[in-house]
């Protein structure tokens, strides 16, 4: 029997190729052979997701001709895509596009920035903010304060301590979503939350879907879980998911899980809106594939008044299909690591339940801070400040990168913490390299995407304002300058830490 459940036409594929290979390739950047190209272009369109993974490919012949390249260069660009695990073929069923297993990582380390470099280096590798004080201040007095019954108690808590997930619980019950404590666990941090669910769902060789591009740490966690990744192309800009796009892979690939970050997507910024959010529910129900929902950048509007969509689980009244995570790292501080899911009380108990083979249970104290800040007010006071906070840096560097570097391209997001630039051409790997070199660290695009996509883009945070927003992006062309003049050889990021 084939193996594949789409089929993608001669004259479609000859179209999404040629399209690709306009974009400008970049300076410093040898033209491949055509073999290779086609071979690329290929592997691109099924990284980001614009054609499915198991879709049938046009037979050599064909796509020779639409595309008007001899059948020896589709062969050869075939023979590659086999060999890197992108492409299956059977004799008398053809062959379909697929996804290698385990999705090698890209070798890059993931380290903090040593404390010598700190001072001198402008660190735009993390999409985290510095505690909002005086409430981090605040929060751990009066976490002190109700320590005392806590300390008479083995202190074990891996559900989360009753009261905070209560208090979880009530957040939601106010935004509409009726929640019970049942349906929350605390966890250490967003990671630890998708590390359990992961964990709980998807053993080794299991198929995640994935937006492309996704979150650079929660991908790599996917890797290593052993998880094979089927990423979907964004849709353009900031319009978020090309629903169409995802109904179609969920039904003919059916993975167990699908990963999304629905508010103020990262890397990208892009916010789906509630038609987009009930049809992936929907979607995903019909293929009977979990949806996993990470809220972690949820409360960072950045504009007064503006009005966020409905929660994706709020299209999911019997909680079956939906299961969504939440973070005080962003609105709040990373330093914290609380995180939380909300799902269904039995999936929290199988949760709980593995947690006894994992890290049995999130800080009492931290759990205790969160709770303090948020059933005094001042939970409410300090994402206030964050907002102000991340609108300055976001319009400071925004004005300082379109002054420096008018060729980057980028849309301007409403909330969240990150700017996805297209950088005119140029590798975002090797700016990467040698951002390091003239003082800056950025994270290259491929960080965000399958198996090296988006290598034309680095990711900058809202994370810096004023005359150091102004230095980055001189820094920035500076690299861009030195890329140009054919700088930076390798195609790997040392000691990037990516948040
Ligand atoms: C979308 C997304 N999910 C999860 C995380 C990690 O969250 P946490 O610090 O709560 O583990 C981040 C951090 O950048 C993020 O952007």
């Amino acid at each position: 029997m084939a193996q594949w459940t789409s089929a993608v036409g001669s004259t479609q594929l000859a179209r999404l190729i040629t399209s690709q290979q306009a974009r400008p390739a970049g300076p410093g950047t040898r033209r491949p052979p055509a073999y290779r190209a086609l071979a690329d272009g290929v592997r691109t369109l099924v990284l980001e997701g614009r054609v499915p993974v198991a879709a049938r490919l046009p037979a050599e012949r064909e796509l020779a001709q639409s595309l008007n390249v001899s059948r020896t260069t589709v062969a050869a660009a075939y023979e590659a895509l086999r060999s890197e695990g992108f492409l299956e073929s059977r004799r008398g069923a053809g062959s379909w596009t697929a996804v290698p297993a385990g999705n090698p990582l890209p070798a890059r380390g993931l380290e903090p920035l040593p404390p010598e470099a700190l001072g001198s280096m402008i660190d735009l590798g993390c999409a985290a903010l510095p505690a909002p004080e005086p409430w981090l201040t605040r929060g751990v007095q009066g976490a002190l304060e109700e320590l005392p019954p806590y300390a008479h108690t083995h202190g074990d808590y891996p559900a989360g301590l009753p009261a905070l997930r209560q208090m979880i619980a009530d957040r939601y019950t106010e935004r509409g979503i009726p929640t019970m404590p049942e349906q929350i666990m605390v966890t250490t941090g967003a990671m630890g939350a998708i590390d359990a669910i992961c964990h709980l769902f998807a053993g080794r060789g299991e198929r995640i879907a994935v937006e492309s591009p996704s979150y650079a740490n929660i991908l790599q966690l996917m890797r290593e879980a052993g998880a094979r990744l089927v990423p979907i192309a964004m849709a353009e800009g900031l319009s978020g998911w090309d629903v169409e796009r995802w109904r179609q892979v969920l039904r003919e690939s059916a993975p167990r899980l699908a990963y999304v970050v629905a508010d103020f997507h990262n890397p990208t910024g892009a916010l789906p809106d509630d038609d987009q959010r009930r049809a992936l529910v929907d979607a995903a129900r019909s293929a009977g594939t979990v949806l996993v929902v990470d809220e972690t950048m949820s409360e960072l509007w950045l504009e007064p008044g503006f009005e966020m969509p409905r929660p994706v689980c709020s299209f999911d009244p019997a909680g079956s299909s939906v299961i969504t995570v939440g973070s005080a790292s962003k609105a709040f501080w990373a330093g914290m690591r609380i995180g939380w899911v909300r799902a269904a009380p039995d999936v929290i108990r199988s949760l709980v339940a593995a947690r006894a083979y994992a890290d049995l249970g999130t800080p009492v104290v931290e759990q205790l801070a969160v709770n303090w800040l948020m059933s005094t007010g001042g939970w409410e006071q300090a994402v206030a400040l964050r907002r102000t906070q991340a609108l300055e840096n976001r319009d400071a560097l925004v004005a300082a990168v379109r002054r420096e570097l008018p060729d980057w391209e980028f849309e301007v997001p409403k909330g969240g913490l990150t700017l996805w630039v297209r950088a005119g051409g140029l590798s975002g790997s090797r700016l990467a390299e040698v951002g390091e070199r003239v003082g800056v660290r950025v994270p290259s695009g491929p960080r965000f995407g399958v198996d090296g996509a988006f290598e034309g883009f680095v990711r900058l945070p809202f994370t810096v304002g004023g005359a150091l927003a102004d230095e980055a992006a001189v820094r920035l062309a500076a690299a861009a300058r030195l890329v140009e003049g054919g700088a930076g050889g390798s195609a790997q990021q040392p000691h990037t830490f990516v948040a």
